[in-house]
């Protein structure tokens, strides 16, 4: 809407030679000194008509722009000039409007994130066993072949688990972190979530590695749980290569707004893997958490993670979770191949570190027992 104030404003200069008028002037005065005209009935086209000899088509294009952009509950001129005037703009035309122009249609959409006890169930859950929840979802959670129906629209990966299981659920990392950032978010570093267990591996198995690809917090030891995304906004640009992913990228903007889509159906399949010297190769983590057969893997409503959100915060997404309950182990040689394949592949680059993990939603946050089920 300030962009058409800047088109009137342009064009009131244009109108100047053949309108007796100067519309700012008008915009200005008092109703008591109102200067008619044939013309003044209808501000708009007595702006655009001085255009429409010359140049027909911009001036008929300006016209429904014009009309379009004021809407169709008809704002009057008398309505347009109080508001001009209300917000001081009179012999003030760089001042910056405080309210929307009468007749913009208001956005539908509320962009701040949700307190928790208005949100829907959240994410990461708790999986261990016995872990309760208190939530009954709303939304449907898709299935393993829903799922692979949906693009994979981007892969990240996070520090740690953001999720907790029986088979990880080492804390020590996030604990020390929470105590030394008494809960606030450091810039710089990602939070670190759940860990597999370290303890078993030989001084071999520990052995650091010289990262090529993967930058940031990126070690032998150490846990990630990888996102593989996938989303009804994401495209498969060629059904014949065998791989529904054509558009991986940076970031969830993909999986949230892909193709300008407001509403769209998200599944995110979590894998953890903990790298360690030696450990099993795997050609391709890339395209798909394909690394065993999921049969301790879970599926369940919840939401997006990540650092900015927690107990308090909470995410406005609703999606769907397919969780794999177990370690994985990889050589770093492998984990290192896939931020090569997200580099070289696709050009991605911010996410080629690691995430930070949301902290463990409370069980108030997340849904009861009963909705967490085996993947089918
Ligand atoms: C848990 O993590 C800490 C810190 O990395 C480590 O010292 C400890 O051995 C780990 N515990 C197990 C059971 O792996
Ligand atoms: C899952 O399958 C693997 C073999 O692929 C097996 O080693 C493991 O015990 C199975 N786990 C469960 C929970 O059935």
């Amino acid at each position: 809407m300030l962009r058409l104030l800047a088109v009137i404003a342009c064009l009131a200069k244009v109108a100047i030679a053949t309108c007796p008028d100067d519309p700012e002037v008008d915009l200005c005065e008092t109703t008591g000194e109102e200067t008619g005209s044939g013309f003044r009935s209808s501000p708009w086209m007595a702006l655009v008509l001085p255009l429409a000899t010359a140049r027909p088509k911009v001036a008929t294009g300006l016209a429904l722009v014009l009309a379009l952009a004021v809407g169709a509950e008809a704002v009057t001129c008398g309505e347009l000039k109080d508001f001009y005037k209300s917000e001081a703009c009179c012999g003030s035309p760089t001042t910056v409007l405080s309210n929307p122009v009468p007749g913009s249609p208001a956005c539908p959409y509320n962009f701040n994130k949700p307190a928790c006890n208005t949100a829907e169930p959240q994410t990461p859950r708790d999986l261990s066993t016995g872990a309760t929840g208190s939530m009954v979802p709303k939304a449907a959670t898709l299935t393993d072949a829903q799922a692979n129906f949906l693009p994979l629209v981007n892969v990240h990966f996070h520090l740690g688990a953001e999720h907790k299981s029986d088979a990880y659920n080492n804390d020590t990392d996030a604990m020390a972190y929470d105590a030394a950032s008494s809960g606030r978010r450091l810039a710089s570093n990602p939070r670190p979530g759940f860990m597999c267990p370290t303890d078993t591996l030989t001084d071999a198995q520990m052995t650091p590695y010289t990262f090529q690809h993967c930058t940031g917090d990126v070690q032998v030891g150490k846990s990630y749980e990888v996102h593989y995304v996938h989303s009804s906004a994401g495209t498969d640009n060629d059904a014949s290569d065998g791989m529904n992913a054509d558009l991986l990228a940076d970031g969830l903007g993909g999986a949230a707004n892909g193709r300008g889509l407001l509403n769209p159906m998200v599944v995110v399949q979590g894998q953890i893997y903990q790298i360690v010297n030696g450990g099993p190769t795997v050609n391709d983590l890339l395209h798909g958490w394909t690394v065993v057969g999921h049969n301790n893997s879970v599926m369940y409503s919840g939401s997006t993670t990540g650092q900015s959100h927690d107990n308090s915060v909470c995410s406005p997404y609703v999606i769907t979770w397919h969780v794999d309950k177990d370690c994985h182990q990889v050589s770093p040689e492998s984990f290192d191949n896939l931020c090569k394949q997200m580099k070289d592949l696709y050009g991605m680059s911010v996410d080629l570190a690691p995430h930070g993990s949301r902290i463990l939603v409370s069980p108030t946050y997340v849904v009861q027992s009963q909705y967490v089920v085996p993947l089918a």
